[in-house]
C-alpha cells in the first residue's frame, strides 16, 4: 500500500517536469522571505500579484519574466533584484502557482 503510493507520487514528479509548484518550491526559493500569501511583507502579497494578473493573457510570462530578470516601480519604491538562482522550469512553475492562487483571492 505504502509503495503505491510513493509510485504514484513519482509519477507526478515525471509528468509534471518539475520539482513541484507549490509554496515548498516557493520557500526552497526564498521567496517567502519577502512574499507572504495574504499580506504585504517586503514585497507585494502572493495573492496581490494574482488578483493583479489573473485576467491578461500575459500574466504567465510577465510573473515569470520578473522572477528572472527582476521587477521595479511596479509594486511601491523597494525593486525585487533577478532570482538569479531559479532555474526557467521553476520559474514557470512559480507563475502558474501564484497565478492559481486568484480563485480565491476575489
Ligand atoms: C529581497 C526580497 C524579495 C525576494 C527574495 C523575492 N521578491 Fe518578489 N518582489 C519583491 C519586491 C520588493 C517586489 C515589488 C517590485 C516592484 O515594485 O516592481 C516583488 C515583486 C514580485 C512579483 C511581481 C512582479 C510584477 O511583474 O508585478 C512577483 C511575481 C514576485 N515578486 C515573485 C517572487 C518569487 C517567485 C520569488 C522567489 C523566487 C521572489 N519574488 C523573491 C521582493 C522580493
Amino acid at each position: 500500500m505504502k509503495l503505491a503510493i510513493v509510485g504514484v507520487a513519482a509519477a507526478c514528479l515525471l509528468v509534471s517536469g518539475s520539482a513541484f509548484a507549490s509554496e515548498e518550491l516557493a520557500k526552497a526559493n526564498n521567496c517567502m522571505g519577502c512574499h507572504q500569501m495574504e499580506q504585504k511583507g517586503m514585497g507585494p502579497s502572493l495573492k496581490e500579484i494574482a488578483a493583479k494578473y489573473k485576467g491578461d493573457a500575459e500574466g504567465a510570462k510577465t510573473i515569470e519574466t520578473s522572477i528572472m530578470q527582476g521587477s521595479k516601480d511596479k509594486w511601491g519604491t523597494m525593486p525585487m533584484a533577478a532570482q538569479a538562482n531559479v532555474k526557467e522550469a521553476d520559474a514557470k512553475a512559480l507563475a502558474a502557482w501564484i497565478l492559481s492562487l486568484a480563485a480565491d483571492a476575489k
